[in-house]
Formats: C-alpha cells, structure tokens, sequence
C-alpha cells in the first residue's frame, strides 16, 4: 500500500499543501499519496486515529488544530516543545506519535534562501499569537543582535517575549514602544487577513532592510506595500509555506526537495490569479 500522508484543516479545500507534497513526491521519485482533510472541529484526535487506521503514516496540521495536535502527540521534538504547537505529526513504527513544528526553520530557511543575515542583526516581530510564537525559537538560534516583540495587546508580546528569554537577546511590549530602525521586520499578525496595517513609526527600517510578511496573496500585503513605500525589500509568507512543508516532508521521507522549482510553480499559478480573465 502507499504511504499516505495528508494536512488536516477546517477549512482546508484551498490548501496548497497537497500540490506542493505531489511536487516534492515526483521530484524525489518517493510514491506517496498527500490528500487535504477537513477534519470536524470537535474531534481532531479521532480524525487522526481514523487516518492512521487507513494506512497514514504522517501529517501536517494547519489552522484551527495546532495546538491539538500538540496535545495529543506521545512524543514531541523540542521546538514544537516551545512552540505549543505542532504542524507536522509522524507516526513512528511502535504507533506512537510525535509531533514536530517545521513553520520556524521554514521562516528561516527562506529569510536566508533571500540572503537575510540573521547573525547580529536587529530584528522586530509584529504580533504575539501563536504564528509568532513558532517562529522565535529558529530565529534566536541565528543570534540576532536584538529581537523585539510588538503586539497590539502589549502585555502578550512582553509574556511572549519572557518565555524565550533563556534563548537571546529578546523584549515585548506594544506598538507605541518600537523604536526603529531594523535590519528585518517580519508582520507575524493576522492583520493583513483583514487589509490592516499595525501602527508603526516611519523610520522603521534601516538601509537595506528586509520586511517579511509571514501572510501572502495574489497581491502584496498591505504591511509590504508600506514596507515597499519606505525603502525595504519585501518577502512574502510563499516561500516559507513551500520550506516548512520541504522539512515535513524531510522528517516524513528522510529526502530534502529542491523548493525552488515548485516555489516557482506555485507564484507563477499565484500570478495568474490576478490576470484578467480572457
Ligand atoms: P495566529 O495563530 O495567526 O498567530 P492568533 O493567535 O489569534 O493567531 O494571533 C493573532 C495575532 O494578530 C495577535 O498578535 C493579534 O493581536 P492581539 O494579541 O492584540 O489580539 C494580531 N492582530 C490581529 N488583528 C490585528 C489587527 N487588526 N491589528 C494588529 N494586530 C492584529
């Protein structure tokens, strides 16, 4: 039988994780079969059980089970540990499950695929849910000068920013504290999700700055518009989607994708969204 694989989510129809797993399958000759489930909101742990029964050996986990997936795995690696979240679930050959989180290094691997140094620079985090909470445990292991915390509710981003601060230079607080400039700004808020843009001070950016955006579109987000606007180059959240399934798919299959060619693909697919129709 082929080994089955899936991402579970509610909804989950958009997905592009199936695409981009056929992708990775073709391009390292592994037979495996990635399909989207939209699990019931009520009952994640019995639609994994159910899965597994069916022949699945692995998983991603999106939006809204994170944080379950976390609580029902038997085992998890130290990052999902500190994450309190998990997006990647393996099924180890005793059926026990561990669960892992790969949306960190997938951040990092595509802030440096762009030629971002992380080492001594000065970094801000825009938000303090759990998206950014994922991500500060691979960005203070590259040693960022300084790694500040901004969140509209002030008191998350300084509880936030306590957790890790055995990990770095790390502080939180609100938007009214920051104080530019930085090297790299990543938007970690769901604010784009309804057109916002966080209050930030104009001279936000130092020369030759970076401004991620941990969200993407067929168009830019409104925070990379703004970033655009003052100077800094933009990333958008594609590249880290297609690096954090890359290293699922390592932890699944032992084998590392070459994502450049399907990050292509998939912006390519996402342009032609925005062409008139002909
Ligand atoms: P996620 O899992 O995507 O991180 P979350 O845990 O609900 O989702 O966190 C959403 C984040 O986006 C929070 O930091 C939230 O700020 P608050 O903690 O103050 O709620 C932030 N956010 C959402 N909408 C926002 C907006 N319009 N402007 C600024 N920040 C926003």
């Amino acid at each position: 039988m082929t080994d089955r694989y899936c991402v579970f989510g509610h909804p989950v129809a958009h997905s592009k994780s199936p695409a981009i797993h056929a992708a990775f399958a073709a391009q390292t000759g592994e037979a495996i079969d990635y399909t989207a489930i939209e699990a019931p909101l009520d009952d994640f742990a019995g639609a994994w059980r159910r899965f597994v029964t069916e022949g699945g050996r692995g998983a991603n986990v999106t939006v809204p089970f994170k944080e379950e997936a976390f609580a029902l795995s038997d085992t998890l690696s130290q990052r999902a540990r500190r994450a309190g979240a998990v997006n990647t679930l393996i099924l180890g050959g005793n059926g026990a499950t561990y669960g892992d989180t790969t949306d960190g290094v997938g951040l990092v691997r595509d802030l440096m695929r762009h030629g971002v140094t992380l080492a001594g620079a000065r970094v801000l985090v825009l938000g303090a849910g759990g998206a950014v909470r994922g991500v500060l445990e691979p960005l203070l292991a590259e040693a960022p000068a300084s790694l500040r915390v901004a969140n509209r509710t002030a008191a998350k981003a300084e509880a936030l920013a306590a957790d890790f601060r055995d990990l770095g230079e790390i502080d939180g607080g609100g938007f009214d504290a920051v104080t530019g400039p930085f090297d790299l700004v990543i938007n970690g808020t769901s604010a784009s999700l309804a057109g916002d843009l966080p209050p930030l001070p104009e001279d936000l950016f130092a020369e030759g700055a970076t401004a991620h955006d941990m969200m993407y579109g067929a168009e830019p987000t409104v925070f990379l518009g703004w970033a655009a606007e003052r100077g800094a180059r933009t990333v958008d959240g594609l590249g880290m989607l297609v690096e954090q399934a890359a290293e699922s798919f390592f932890q699944w299959r032992g084998k590392r994708p070459d994502t450049g060619p399907v990050l292509e693909a998939l912006r390519a697919s996402l342009s032609a969204q925005r062409l008139p129709p002909t």
